[in-house]
């Protein structure tokens, strides 16, 4: 008799998103008249910049012409944006060879795919409140998974302690939900613990672009000893408005190495034969986004979701609301007023003001009592809501 992988069966029943997309959808069922503000996924909303259009149009050129056509892509990567990518690090003075880089679907895609390079048996460590795709990955693997709870006393940037021990550590800077990054002092307490126990780090660093102050790490391999230890994955959803184009990348060092088994080879083996790659148009457009002209088009959108954060942040300071993030990250993370529960404060906002958040408690059970606000809506709609939140 077949059996399924039971650990399905430890999973709550819906994923977080497509939990509150039902939710959302049953309330338009009852209220057609209503528009809502959209807060919650972080989706972006701007249209793709002009560099990385001009560059599809293009690419779809290339594929209409035999001298120019591309059929199966190289599996880890296009080399001209294994380049892009490595040389955008190499600009900002983190040293990153072409092949250490891995072109991917995107970052979420990656960041369960890659746990094919550990044992089942291995422990993974996740700093809660976290992306919830960490936990259901590793509940779907069967794998033993070590919490560690964060709060407002540790400004959600906890670090290893003599009890800590897991094999695998996640840590997301700048961080979904929260929006708190560590700083360099913080980060390298992570790779120090990690090489000395031989453990990996997956660093999610999908909100580096977020980061305004220059003296915060937007890599870990900004970090002394993070070749050893880091595996980073990245994508351009959030970065270049990627989200429904799909593209990410992930660095993998030459230098780590666990068992004697190198894991940019293991990737390799992995990526050769599992994917064929992505699509040629896809890389071919996202290489636009590391020339000049795509990075001056691409942070003209960042900020304008960064004003979408001030203005969250405004509203917030009038209610008296206490709260984090929305500075160096996309998120907006507040403890719902007056004691409320985050999925009671969920339906406050969506029945009587016709908002759509995150429930903090979908991010783990320290996010209780807290909620998140995306700032990738509309500018129009960002400033709805914040007239409708100043009334709380
Ligand atoms: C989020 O809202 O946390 C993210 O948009 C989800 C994702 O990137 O998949």
């Amino acid at each position: 008799m077949l059996i399924p992988n039971m650990n399905y069966s430890h999973l709550k029943t819906s994923y977080l998103f497509y939990n509150i997309a039902q939710r959302t959808k049953a309330y338009l069922a009852e209220h057609p008249d209503k528009k809502l503000l959209r807060l919650g996924i972080g989706d972006v909303s701007l249209p793709l910049c002009d560099a990385v259009i001009k560059g599809l149009h293009q690419a779809a050129e290339d594929q209409a012409d035999a001298s120019t056509f591309n059929g199966y892509m190289p599996e880890c990567g296009a080399p001209f944006l294994r380049t892009a990518v490595a040389e955008h690090y190499r600009g900002r003075g983190v040293q990153v060879a072409d092949d250490e880089v891995f072109i991917s679907s995107g970052a979420s895609d990656e960041l369960g795919d890659i746990l094919d390079l550990f044992d089942r048996s291995n422990r993974s460590l996740i700093i809660e409140p976290a992306y919830p795709a960490y936990v259901d990955a590793n509940v779907m693997a069967g794998r033993e998974i070590v919490h560690v709870p964060s709060s407002l006393d540790n400004g959600f940037l906890p670090l290893p302690d003599e009890n800590t021990a897991a094999e695998l550590i996640y840590i997301c800077s700048p961080n979904n939900p929260t929006g708190a990054v560590f700083d360099r002092e913080k980060l390298k307490a992570w790779v120090d613990f990690a090489n000395a126990g031989g453990s990996v780090i997956l660093f999610d660093a999908a909100y580096e672009a977020f980061i305004e102050d220059e003296s915060l790490p937007r890599s870990i391999f900004e970090i002394e000893g993070a070749r050893t230890c880091a595996i980073e994955i990245c994508s351009l959803s959030k970065t270049a408005g990627f989200t429904g184009t799909r593209l990410g990348y992930t660095v993998i060092p030459h230098e780590l190495e666990r068992c004697g088994m190198k894991l940019n080879d293991m990737w390799v083996r992995n990526r050769t034969t599992k994917t064929n790659g992505v699509s040629y148009i896809i890389q071919r457009a996202a290489c636009e986004v590391f020339t000049p002209e795509g990075q001056r088009q691409i942070h003209e959108n960042i900020n304008i979701y960064k004003n979408n954060a001030k203005t969250i942040m405004k509203a917030l300071d009038a209610a008296g609301i206490e709260y984090t993030g929305g500075k160096n990250a996309p998120y907006i993370w507040l403890r719902c007023p007056g004691g409320m529960g985050s999925w009671e404060f969920f339906d406050k906002l969506l029945n009587e003001m016709q908002i759509v958040g995150t429930p903090g408690e979908g991010f783990g059970r320290c996010g209780e009592g807290f909620f998140r606000f995306s700032t990738f809506g509309s500018p129009e709609d960002t400033e709805e809501a914040a007239r409708r939140l100043a009334k709380l």
